[in-house]
């Protein structure tokens, strides 16, 4: 995805066409599977057009976002301006270790194909740090499952993003999977969006036993 920038000299809000189409679908599963009260972090929250979205429509949960980028923060803050139920957003990278605060959910949009498999590993072991138990860790994106794309659409997809960057690639939902299972979720819960999507979701059964929640 190329974010196309409004003047950035007036307006730091970033657009992104794919969140404007997923928004709605992503926001009919997260009414489903998150609390009614709550915390959520966002990794990856680009622009920002999807937890401003998702704040207006889930107004009893504060959402924290996060961007590596100083520009996309800023386009996040202004999104979200107005909003009391989005934090500032913060710098986090999915590899790195994360601030030791605890959430009921840990959100990522359309990250862990753009990314290397490592940021796949970080995001589920941190997530496992930041999760109260019984917490989502909620992913959308494209996958494979039973070591095939659900789509040719997917597979030229996979193909271009390998082409782009070796270590980027659509990821198999079993690979996914085995990394939460090892991380203390059960298994993930999926529910096939437009475009060929899926929204996947973990359950957190065990804390980590390194893990100390004070
Ligand atoms: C396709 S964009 C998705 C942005 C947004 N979630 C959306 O759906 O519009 C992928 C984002 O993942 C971010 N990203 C890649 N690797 C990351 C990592 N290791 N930690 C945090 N963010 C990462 C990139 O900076 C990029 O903004």
């Amino acid at each position: 995805m190329t974010d196309s920038q409004n003047d950035p000299a007036n307006d730091p809000r970033q657009s992104a066409p794919s969140a404007l189409r997923n928004r709605d679908p992503i926001l009919a599963q997260l009414r489903v599977l998150l609390p009614g009260q709550g915390r959520v972090v966002e990794v990856a929250s680009g622009t920002g057009e999807h937890v401003a979205h998702f704040a207006a429509h889930l107004p009893g949960l504060m959402f924290q976002p996060t961007n590596r980028d100083d520009a996309g923060r800023a386009s996040i803050d202004a999104w979200a301006a107005g909003l009391t139920n989005v934090r500032k957003a913060i710098p986090l990278d999915a590899t790195g270790d994360w601030p030791r605060e605890i959430y009921n959910a840990v959100l990522c949009i359309n990250m862990i194909h753009i990314a290397p498999w490592e940021a796949t590993l970080g995001l589920v072991r941190n997530a496992a740090h930041v999760l109260e138990p019984g917490g989502m860790l909620v992913l959308y994106g494209p996958f494979r499952r039973a070591g095939r794309h659900t789509a040719s659409s997917n597979a030229a997809f996979d193909a271009d993003l390998r082409g782009r960057d070796a270590a980027w690639g659509v990821r198999d939902l079993e690979d996914v999977a085995e990394v939460a299972a090892r991380h203390g979720f059960g298994a993930p819960d999926v529910v096939a969006l437009p475009a060929n999507n899926l929204l996947v979701s973990f359950s957190l059964k065990t804390v980590p036993a390194a893990v100390t929640r004070t």
